[in-house]
Parts: structure tokens; C-alpha cells; sequence
């Protein structure tokens, strides 16, 4: 009865409230109904909000019908079932609170779209957003409200598996697309139903891990945090993404889900941001095995004063700390009941602004009338794929390639693989929906092409048997295209590795059907940069296609016959062997310039300071040149703006579009600066013959840094600009500032 009558009058409340919406601010609504809410929980009814389950059994409904519960990782049950679970919470639990259903969503949920690391290299920021709100979209219809991503850690070393989820080395870029990512999964204007609350991830420089060994401890001065781990964090906070996930990783021994320093001082203090702060999975328990908490008890104790709001479950249900612990820390005024109030008041907000208390369910009718078009999809997943190919090589303008060409030679362990270019975390995306290269091709070719196909050898293994038949149909092609790379697995969560060279494997296929004599052209799929000097020394045509999801077959396929210009720009640099990582655009000058002919110079003895490729390479079919560049003002005051421009010319034959790329360099600072960072960019078409002034504005806060105290200063004095279409072939001017 008087269960009844608390939820008859909740309803009541939010009713009369909804009609409020219209005229007060929605926030103040959701602050005045969730103090409403808290002021009749109990305290495990609280301390259940702060709980993640993953998955359900008997004894985890139990859990939620008595309010134990906030949320919950799931999988692809659908969404009857996740309307089944939710009715548990929502008409059987005593407060009628909704859960939250989760999952990763992290390159597409049932569409698959390319890695983050390829969604970088398109450098198109407006199509990854909208690649995320199509993801939304899927995530949503299947009852899925909670998303663990964007990754913005910045990665600047390849051997660390996870940077396949991120944006790569550079934090301008990182924080371009964590903005849009953010707000392509959760719009510009509040969540709607059809979309989903975002989390970034992994808080903070988890990408740091050192020797980019997975969960590895990571020591780095707070400058480094600031001016690089940190920034696209803030970006996602200063679009309001609903959550941020603490790392696994120690960072300056204290581990990063129970920093105090950057889970309130900054986030909260600094930052004012009210979002939800939700643990890696297990990652407060795992405070034990850092060495800092003597007990399950203690690292809940220390993970929820940090600021860790949710903590997310490990295995099992005792793998969950806050759950059997928290309520004794409070009882013992080892936790003050404000602290708990002030975690419940996110959740519950957060539940508010996916307008889970008012429609809690799916409403599977709803999205089966207005369901995406799979053309729309599959045409946005296209041309996202496309534009994530980065052309490395492309000697004699082997390509593209002529469809009047008689025949071809495919092969490759990837070439016709449905599987691998799904990537980690493929949500609910599927293999039979992947078009594979072999596929690919037939779409784009007539019959009058013969496509010889044949793998040749496994991804990883040490099985050569398929080799010989490689190399005969080699021989009779008129041209090759060899699909080789990594296996899905190889990269992502746990998939660190010492040595970045392709798998033994298909190197020497390689090197064999290179022996026929045959043009030979090279796509590679993987994860992370790779070590392929003998390739780029001696392959004619190279191809980074990363992992691109459904659209694989059709995106390369045109590409490779000129039906799309490669427009993609590496988002992260590619060493030349695992001894030069960490290598990075973003180096410091040093004290001793590199000079070839003086020993004691920075470098090395038995290799080139130089990467493989630079960050922001990419080759085109078509040439580009820049020229004519020039500042409106060659003097101005800290607050002043100016213009730099750039003439852009199209000088090839073919219609392509350029990322035209703007790095700044303070000459002479009271600290260190980089020789160049990053500041802008713009993705340019241009039709054959044709010529753009491109312009950048650069406006105060490009020009900032931090100081000796870490405060934001502008210097005067000298600073150069540099353009150009990668980091390294810049042309340049200069300007200066004055006091
Ligand atoms: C990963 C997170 C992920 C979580 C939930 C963890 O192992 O580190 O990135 O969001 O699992 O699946």
C-alpha cells in the first residue's frame, strides 16, 4: 500500500513537473525532483545507484528488485529483454528508480564504421559525428543508453594495443574529435530518446602505460598531464559529455581511480563538471593488487573519496567493491552521508537527462517506424571508410588502377576475411555483414576481369603450404593486390606487443610474390602502426586501411581503382623500428639538434632519428603545392588575432581533397616548447588546376602555454607558422608579439 502510494505520487510529481519543462530550465527541474527522490532513499537504496552489474541472473535481478542496482552492462539481448530487466527496477523495486543499460559502443553498434584510429586519419571530424549518431541511433533501439566511449587517451606509442580506440599522438586532434564524438552520440541540445550518454575514457594518460605494456604504471610531470593527457578530456567535459571512466593505470603513484588530483581537484574543482564518474571494470578493487589498499573495504573507502561515482562491476558480483562496503564505511563515518548524496545526485541527473523516469522503456515500435535506412548507413559507413584510407606509397602512380585491366591477383590472409575487419569492439556488429576486399572487387568490376583469387597463408601461423599457388597466380596477373595485417585480436584491450613487424608469415609471402616481378600493391589492415621498412623500400603501392568495418571491400576497392582520391593523413607517426618509440611530431628541440656530421648530436647510431612516416602524412592521386604564405600582421598584442593564409594548387590530374594542416611553434619561452604543435586544420577539394587561398585564423588561445607555475601565459616574441599537408613538409612564416 504504501509502496503504491509512493509511486502513484512520484508519478504525479513528474507529471505536474513535465509540464514545467516548457517554462523553467530543465536543470532546475532535474535538481529539485532528484532531491525529491533523495530525500526518500534509504542508504542501500543510494549506494545502489553507485552500483554497476554486467549482466543478469537470479541473484543480480534479486539485487535490482531491491534497489541495489544503478545500472547495467549488457550485451545484445534486445530490447524486450532489456524492457523485461527494466520492468524489475522500475515495477518491482520499492523506489521505481530506472536503470541504466550499457555497453561499448565504440565504432558502431550494429553498423560497423572504421577503428577511432581510422576515424582520425579522415581528419572530418562532421562525419565521424555523424557516424556516432547513427551509432546512437542502433544502440538506443536496442535499449542500450550508455556508451563507453569516446577513448581520448592520446597515444604515442604503438605498442600499447589500445591505441586502435583512440585518436592518436596529437592532443589539438584528440580534442577535435572527442568533441564530436560526444555530441554525436548525445546531439547538440540534450538527449533524446534515439540517443545515448557518451564516456571518455580512460581518466588519465592510460595511453602513457610504460613500454605500452597494458595496465601499466605511468609516471609523467604534471606539465604532460596538462598540456597533452589531459586536453581532450576537457574538450569532452566542455561538450557535456555525461561521464568519464577512471583508468586502470597508477599515474605518479597514485592510481588513477583513486586520484583525488585529477578525479575532483580537476575534474570538479577545476573543471565544474557534474557528470558521473564510472570505475574501469574492477578498477577501485584492483586497488589492492597496486599495492595502495590493504583491502576490498579500503579501496572502496579510497576509490569513492577520489571521486569514483559508479563503481563498475568486476566478474563477479564480490568483485564489486561498493556494494558490500560501502554501507559500513558510512556507518563507521569513514564516508560522510553528504558525500553518498552528492554520487546519487549525479546518477540520478544523469538518468534525468536521458529522460529514463519518464520513458524508461524502449519503445520498439517507435524505432521500427522511424528506423534508419541501411542505405543511409551503409553510405555513411562508405564514405567515412573511404575517406580513413591513408595512401603511404604510390611509386610510377601504380595506381589506381585501370577496370579495363585483364586480370588480377588477390591475396592474403584479409582479402577475404569477414571477420578481422570488424576490429575489438564490434558491439553488435556482424561478419556476414562485412564486405570483404575479393567482394569489393567483383562490385566494381565487370567480368571482363579476372580476379585470381588465393590467401596464400594464414594472419599468424607458421603453415607456408599456400605460397606456391600465391606465386602462380602472380605470374599470370597482370597486377597484385596483397591484403595483409593483423587479426582483430591483435590489437585493442590486452594486445600489447614488443615487436611491430607483420607476422613472419606474410612477410615472406610478401617477399616471395615480390620476387615474381609483378606490380605489387599492398593493403595493410591492423590496428597500430606498424614496422614495414622492407615494404616501403620496396613495394611500389602501400595502403593503410586499418580495420574499416562493414564497408572494407567497397571502400578499398574504390579507392584502388580511383573511384575515391585517398584523402587520409596518419593520426599518429610510424617509427621505423620499436627502438625509437616513443616517437611523436610533438618532440622538444633538445640541446643538441640533430647534425649529421657531429657525433654528439641527439640521435642514433644505428638508425635515423626520422619516423617511417610522419604524423599527418598522406599521399594523394593527384599533387598538391602550397605556396604564397603570409600573416596579415606580422606584429600584434596578446589579444589580437590574425590571418595567416596559404595558396593551396590542385597540380595533378585528378580531383582530390587535401587536409591542409597549420603548426605553430613558440621560438624562445620561459619553458620549453615543442617545434611544433598542431592548431588547425581544413579538409580542401580541389578540381584539377585549381588553386584556394586557404585561411586560418589565430586567435589568442592558440598561442598560449603553461608557465613555470602551470599558469596560462602568452609570451612575447617570436612565432613561426608552418602549413603544409603533413608535419614535416611545411612552409612557413612568422610573427611576433608584442607587449
Ligand atoms: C575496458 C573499458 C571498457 C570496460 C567495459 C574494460 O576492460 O578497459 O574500456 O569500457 O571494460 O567493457
Amino acid at each position: 500500500m504504501q509502496l503504491k502510494f509512493i509511486k502513484i505520487s512520484f508519478f504525479i510529481l513528474f507529471s505536474f513537473s513535465l509540464q514545467f519543462c516548457f517554462l523553467t530550465k530543465a536543470q532546475e527541474i532535474y535538481d529539485q525532483q532528484v532531491e525529491e527522490i533523495l530525500a526518500g532513499m534509504t542508504l542501500d537504496e543510494k549506494i545502489g545507484q553507485l552500483v554497476q552489474i554486467a549482466g543478469v541472473d537470479e541473484y543480480r535481478e534479486e539485487l535490482i528488485r531491491q534497489g541495489k542496482v544503478g545500472s547495467l552492462l549488457f550485451g545484445d539481448d534486445g530490447p524486450e529483454e532489456v524492457n523485461r530487466i527494466q520492468r524489475i527496477a522500475v515495477e518491482e523495486s520499492r523506489l521505481g528508480i530506472p536503470l541504466i543499460f550499457a555497453t561499448d559502443v565504440i565504432h558502431g553498434c550494429q553498423t560497423i564504421f572504421p577503428i577511432p584510429l581510422a576515424e582520425a586519419s579522415s581528419w572530418n571530424p562532421e562525419l565521424v559525428k555523424i557516424a556516432s549518431d547513427i551509432a546512437a541511433f542502433e544502440a538506443a533501439s536496442q535499449g542500450i543508453r550508455w556508451t563507453f566511449s569516446p577513448m581520448v587517451d592520446i597515444a604515442r606509442d604503438p605498442r600499447w594495443g589500445r591505441i586502435m580506440e583512440g585518436f592518436g599522438e596529437d592532443p589539438y586532434l584528440g580534442s577535435i574529435f572527442a568533441a564530436v564524438k560526444v555530441k554525436g552520440f548525445q546531439g547538440d541540445n540534450g538527449i533524446d530518446k534515439t540517443q545515448i550518454a557518451a564516456t571518455s575514457k580512460h581518466y588519465v594518460a592510460y595511453g602513457g602505460a610504460e613500454g605500452g605494456r597494458d595496465y601499466n604504471s605511468v609516471d609523467i610531470s604534471e606539465r604532460t598531464l596538462r598540456e597533452v593527457h589531459l586536453p581532450p578530456f576537457h574538450s569532452a567535459v566542455k561538450n557535456n559529455v555525461a561521464a568519464i571512466m577512471s583508468a586502470f593505470n597508477d599515474l605518479n603513484g597514485v592510481p588513477a581511480s583513486a586520484n583525488y588530483f585529477t578525479l575532483t581537484q580537476i575534474l570538479r574543482n577545476e573543471w565544474n563538471w557534474e557528470g558521473v564518474v564510472v570505475s574501469d571494470w574492477n578498477s577501485v578493487g584492483e586497488l589492492v593488487y597496486h599495492g595502495f589498499a590493504k583491502n576490498k573495504e579500503e579501496a572502496a573507502f579510497f576509490g569513492f573519496n577520489a571521486g569514483v561515482t559508479i563503481d563498475m562491476v568486476g566478474d563477479t558480483i564480490d568483485g564489486n567493491v561498493y556494494l558490500p562496503n560501502l554501507k559500513n564505511l558510512v556507518e563507521r563515518e569513514m564516508i560522510p552521508q553528504e558525500k553518498i548524496d552528492d554520487a546519487v545526485r549525479y546518477v540520478l541527473k544523469m538518468k534525468f537527462k536521458l529522460g529514463l523516469f519518464r520513458n524508461p522503456y524502449v519503445y520498439i515500435n517507435f524505432f521500427e517506424r522511424n528506423d534508419l535506412k541501411k542505405s543511409y548507413k551503409d553510405s555513411i559507413a562508405l564514405q567515412l571508410a573511404k575517406e580513413s584510407i591513408v595512401l603511404l606509397k604510390n611509386e610510377n602512380n601504380l595506381l589506381p588502377l585501370n577496370k579495363n585491366i585483364k586480370s588480377i591477383a588477390l591475396i592474403g590472409p584479409l582479402a577475404d576475411n569477414q571477420e578481422d575487419p570488424l576490429a575489438s569492439w564490434a558491439a553488435f556488429g556482424e561478419e556476414e555483414n562485412v564486405v570483404t576486399v575479393l567482394q569489393g572487387l567483383k562490385n566494381i568490376l565487370g567480368d571482363d576481369t579476372d580476379i585470381n583469387f588465393t590467401k596464400g597463408c594464414n594472419i599468424n601461423d607458421e603453415d607456408t603450404s599456400g605460397y606456391k599457388e600465391a606465386i602462380e597466380i602472380s605470374k599470370v596477373s597482370d597486377v597484385v593486390v596483397l591484403v595483409v595485417g593483423e587479426e582483430r585480436e591483435m590489437s585493442g584491450e590486452a594486445a600489447s606487443k614488443t615487436d611491430l613487424n607483420l607476422p613472419i608469415v606474410q612477410e615472406n609471402l610478401i617477399r616471395r610474390i615480390y620476387a615474381t616481378g609483378k606490380p605489387v600493391i599492398i593493403v595493410l589492415m591492423n590496428g597500430r602502426p606498424l614496422t614495414i621498412n622492407w615494404i616501403s623500400e620496396n613495394i611500389p603501392s602501400i595502403v593503410e586501411a586499418w580495420f574499416l568495418g562493414d564497408q572494407t571491400g567497397n571502400a578499398i576497392a574504390e579507392v584502388l581503382f580511383g573511384d575515391y582520391n585517398p584523402s587520409g593523413k596518419l593520426p599518429v607517426t610510424f617509427p621505423r623500428s620499436t627502438g625509437q618509440i616513443p616517437i611523436y611530431y610533438y618532440q622538444k628541440s633538445t640541446g643538441r639538434p640533430i647534425e649529421e656530421e657531429d657525433k654528439f648530436t641527439s640521435k642514433y647510431l644505428d638508425s635515423p632519428n626520422t619516423p617511417l612516416y610522419p604524423f599527418g602524412f598522406g599521399i594523394s592521386y593527384t599533387d598538391f603545392n602550397y605556396k604564397n604564405i603570409s600573416v596579415d600582421k606580422i606584429k600584434i598584442v596578446k589579444t589580437d588575432s590574425l590571418t595567416v593564409s596559404v595558396e593551396l594548387l590542385n597540380s595533378g590530374e585528378y580531383e582530390g581533397e587535401e587536409v591542409v594542416q597549420l603548426y605553430i611553434q613558440d621560438e624562445v619561452a620561459s619553458v620549453t616548447r615543442p617545434v611544433k604543435q598542431l592548431k588547425g586544420f581544413q579538409k580542401i577539394n580541389l578540381r584539377p588546376g585549381e588553386t584556394r587561398k586557404v585561411n586560418f585564423t589565430i586567435t589568442p588561445d592558440m598561442l598560449l602555454f603553461l608557465d613555470k607555475d602551470l599558469k596560462e601565459v602568452i609570451e612575447p616574441g617570436k612565432f613561426n607558422v608552418m602549413i603544409g599537408g603533413n608535419s614535416v613538409d611545411l612552409i612557413r612564416t612568422s610573427f611576433e608579439v608584442i607587449e
